[in-house]
């Protein structure tokens, strides 16, 4: 590791490894962590020789694992080990069914957000974790090393680095969409205030797309009636480490196993987290409706749903997860045949098994009612071997880059998404090929470490760079 100015600290709650216990001896393994941070941070990380602060947690998303056995990776690892209890207030009711909700717009609101003392006692968790991540960097951090927060989970982390340690270049980034004055105001007014602050007293602040940037200028404006230093930098897939993965022997037996199950019909994948901003059930609905519109269509065509488990502590998610595995079984029971599934669903976190379904779609559904970006939308052209078509939604970060070559759909419109669907399936070879070339070649336009490279010049004060656009 580099020491003074060249030297790096990554802060993010997930790290690049999770933990599962292997049932044959009870023992914690290391394996790949699940979700776009790893894949978006790791290459820039290890470029540039990172020390990498995350949480130390275990085989749930609450498990924290001895730090040991945290020495993984290529990149210098430095656990923050979170008591459980303490762990869960943070991650679970503060950063994933409050901010996360209202960042993505997913309030059931007869029923939440509700602040009570339970919440209030949570919320008080999640200053802790904050100013203990804050701790650990104050720690880490040789004089004028540069700084990088990652994310909603440590949203008052940047502001308190800054103050603490005024040598050190500090910015953070922000992987998720950001809400309108009005969403955010359904937080308690002081929370509101401290998340914004924390950010925006924290350096300069990162989006994925300049409509998220501009909508956290709006709440800075609104709320704290001050300017913050934004700037834009989209998430770029590692098209190099995908295809490595799409040529390994775990890959190809599982495109192998794939092909064996869609037998030459046509294939609808999705790749998400089993998560409720991915708008799973909808992307199902839109596949009903196809079936029931479109007779021509059955027995011709599959949808191969890799939906890996997410916060699966979490009530919401439990019901989600239960809705979407009954939707599939009806879909099946409705219109499948004894020689034909439609719905192939896998919620498992299988990633050799996910390359495989990127490689041999036709037709990438990636549908969410909001999205910071969706690398998934990038990393499908990138690595498809089928001129597949692209059906995106609008509201996706990555919909500003990509939708000039996909087939565009407000991601609350079943019929819109199922017609597109249909679309998707009709096209000419040609038109095919045509926008799978551009789809390509606007998702390889930037690599990683170019993204990593913005968010250094960000935190070092030199304005971002090509690719990288400043948002005020
Ligand atoms: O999109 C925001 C984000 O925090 C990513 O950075 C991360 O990959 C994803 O959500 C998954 O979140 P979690 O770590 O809670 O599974």
């Amino acid at each position: 590791m580099d020491s003074g100015a060249n030297a790096l600290i990554v802060v993010s709650n997930r790290g690049p490894v999770s933990f599962e216990r292997d049932p044959s001896n009870g023992r914690l393994r290391a394996k790949r962590a699940a979700g776009g941070l790893v894949n978006t941070l790791g290459p820039g990380a290890r470029r540039h020789g990172a020390i990498w602060l995350a949480a130390s947690t275990g085989g749930t998303d609450k498990q924290p694992a001895p730090a040991a056995m945290l020495a993984d990776e290529q990149v210098a690892f430095w656990p923050v080990t979170v008591k459980p209890d303490l762990y869960h207030a943070y991650y679970d009711v503060i950063s994933n069914q409050t901010l996360w909700f209202c960042l993505h717009g997913l309030w059931d609101t007869p029923r939440r957000p509700r602040f009570d003392r339970h919440w209030w006692s949570a919320w008080s968790s999640y200053r802790k974790v904050n100013e203990l991540f804050a701790r650990e960097v104050d720690r880490a951090a040789p004089h004028g090393a540069t700084v990088l927060v990652q994310d909603y989970q440590l949203a008052l982390t940047p502001s308190i680095v800054a103050r603490r340690r005024p040598d050190l270049r500090v910015s953070s980034f922000v992987h998720t969409p950001w809400c309108t004055p009005g969403e955010l105001s359904s937080l308690p007014d002081e929370v509101a205030s401290e998340v914004l602050a924390g950010l925006a007293d924290g350096g300069p602040v990162g989006f994925h797309s300049p409509r998220w940037a501009a909508a956290f200028d709006d709440c800075v404006k609104a709320v704290l009636g001050t300017q913050a230093t934004t700037y834009v930098a989209p998430a770029a897939v590692d098209v190099e480490g995908l295809r490595k993965v799409a040529a390994s022997e775990e890959c190809e037996a599982e495109r192998v196993a794939l092909d064996g199950a869609v037998a030459g019909r046509k294939l609808i994948v999705r790749v998400d987290r089993m998560e409720l901003s991915k708008n799973i059930l909808r992307g199902f609905w839109a596949y009903d409706e196809l079936l029931e519109t479109r007779p021509d269509l059955r027995g011709k065509v599959v949808f191969a749903a890799l939906v890996y488990p997410s916060r699966v502590g979490l009530a919401e998610y439990q019901a989600y997860s239960q809705e979407v595995l009954s939707l599939a079984a009806r879909i099946n029971e409705r219109w499948g045949t004894p020689e034909w599934t439609p719905v192939l669903l896998h919620p498992e976190d299988n990633y050799p098994r996910s390359i495989a379904a990127l490689r041999s779609y036709d037709v990438l559904l990636v549908n969410p009612l909001r999205d910071g970006l969706n690398l998934v939308a990038k990393e499908g052209p990138s690595v498809n071997e089928r001129d597949g078509a692209l059906v995106l939604s609008r509201q996706a970060g990555a919909w500003l880059e990509l939708g000039d070559s996909a087939l565009g759909v407000n991601p609350f419109d079943v019929s819109q998404a199922a017609g597109a669907l249909g679309r998707a399936l009709d096209e000419s070879p040609e038109r095919r090929s045509a926008d799978a070339s551009r789809l390509r070649l606007a998702a390889g336009l930037r690599t990683p470490l170019d993204w990593f490279d913005d968010l250094l010049r960000a935190a070092r004060g030199s304005g971002p760079g090509s690719g990288c656009a400043e948002g005020s």
